[in-house]
């Protein structure tokens, strides 16, 4: 197939690229740079069957030109949870972003789109786990962070609104918690980039809150077959999908697994971060998905526990600090590779 993936040197883009590559797919991949990094695409850059084009989702003329021909396109350009600015770029870039794209792939006559959703549009929604017609529980508008949510509940209502009216498939994906090589090293990528870099450079790992809300980690692999499953599948066609790991942990105990694996030899250090320091703020208690539509429609099933995707992910980010030059002590499970 050839894929329009947007986002493509982001975290989720960069290795999705791979993956389909190595399945013999063509990918022609969008990102403005805006929070991904040239170092994530550098191993398939040349690669016959990818091209890279440096531009912003929501310039329709870039938008058209680069869907012509596409069979299918990934929409994974988008900004987060604002935890230290407003709101603005993830209402706009992702509403914007997805009307955008959805548009081009309309006029280009793309077969399929996907968009990439988030586990936060089941907000405050105490019913863990979350099943894919679970209620979307999201609080006051004065509480930035459930822009975020927001933004992709109107990209999932978008891209069913515009199957319905234009008959292009619409796959919305419902991502928990990824981490793993070439995530954001700051909170953009999620606790495990921040937890790994401070236990690196022994600074105390910061906790929101107290700590004990719950999430399930995804490693980046799993995200990437989920994906290329629903990509591959026509069962997948018009549904929503919860890919994640149902493994639950507190925070806090990552915080200290991952300080464990880095520094064995001595106490963790953990500190609480007040809510109040991101203005008005509210957390998301527990948060486990329901995978068994995604394992029944695609046989879908996470492969790597969350020990040994931490393995993985820490030996990923040394070196990717020591190749921008930052200062970074040796970990003993580097030292334990053959
Ligand atoms: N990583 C996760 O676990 C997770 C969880 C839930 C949802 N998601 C969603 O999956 C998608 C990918 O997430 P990620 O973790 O790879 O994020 P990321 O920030 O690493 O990647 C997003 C990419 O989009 C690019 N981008 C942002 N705005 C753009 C614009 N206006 N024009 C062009 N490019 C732009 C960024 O430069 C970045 O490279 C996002 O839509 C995100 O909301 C991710």
């Amino acid at each position: 197939m050839e894929i329009l993936i947007t986002g493509v040197a982001g975290f989720i883009g960069s290795n999705l690229s791979k993956g389909l590559l190595e399945r013999g797919h063509s990918v022609v991949g969008l990102d403005n740079l805006s929070q991904g990094f040239l170092l994530n695409i550098e191993e398939f850059k040349d690669h016959p069957k990818f091209q890279f084009v440096e531009g912003d989702v929501r310039d329709d003329r870039v938008l058209d030109e680069i869907a012509t021909g596409c069979d299918l396109v990934i929409h994974l350009a988008a900004f987060k949870i604002p935890r230290y600015s407003d709101a603005l770029d993830t209402l706009l870039i992702n509403s914007m972003g997805t009307k955008v794209v959805l548009d081009a792939a309309v006029k280009n006559k793309v077969a399929k789109v996907m968009i990439a959703s988030t586990s936060d549009v089941y907000g405050k929604n105490p019913a863990v786990p979350f099943s894919e017609d679970s209620d979307l529980v999201i609080g006051r508008p004065e509480v930035k962070r459930w822009s975020y949510a927001i933004s992709k509940m109107f990209e999932e209502q978008l891209v069913f609104g515009y199957h319905e009216r234009h008959g292009i498939h619409a796959v919305a994906l419902r991502f928990f918690g990824g981490y793993g090589p070439n995530q954001h090293l700051t909170w953009w990528g999620g606790p495990q980039s921040v937890f790994i870099s401070a236990a690196l450079d022994d600074e105390p790992i910061t906790l929101h809150g107290d700590g004990m809300q719950t999430r399930s980690f995804t490693y980046i692999s799993d995200h990437v077959d989920g994906i290329i499953a629903c990509a591959e599948k026509d069962d997948a066609n018009n549904q929503v999908f919860n890919i994640g790991n149902t493994n639950e942990i507190t925070i806090r105990d990552l915080g200290m697994k991952i300080w464990k694996m880095i520094r064995p030899d001595s106490k963790p250090k953990l500190s609480l971060i007040p809510y109040e320091t991101f203005g008005k703020y509210e957390d998301v208690q527990r948060r486990i998905p329901n995978i068994e539509k995604a394992h029944t429609l695609l046989g879908f099933k996470p492969k790597v526990d969350l020990d040994a995707g931490l393995r993985k992910t820490i030996l990923w980010q040394v070196q990717r600090r020591r190749a921008l030059g930052m200062e970074t002590p040796d970990v003993p499970i580097e030292r334990s590779l053959p």
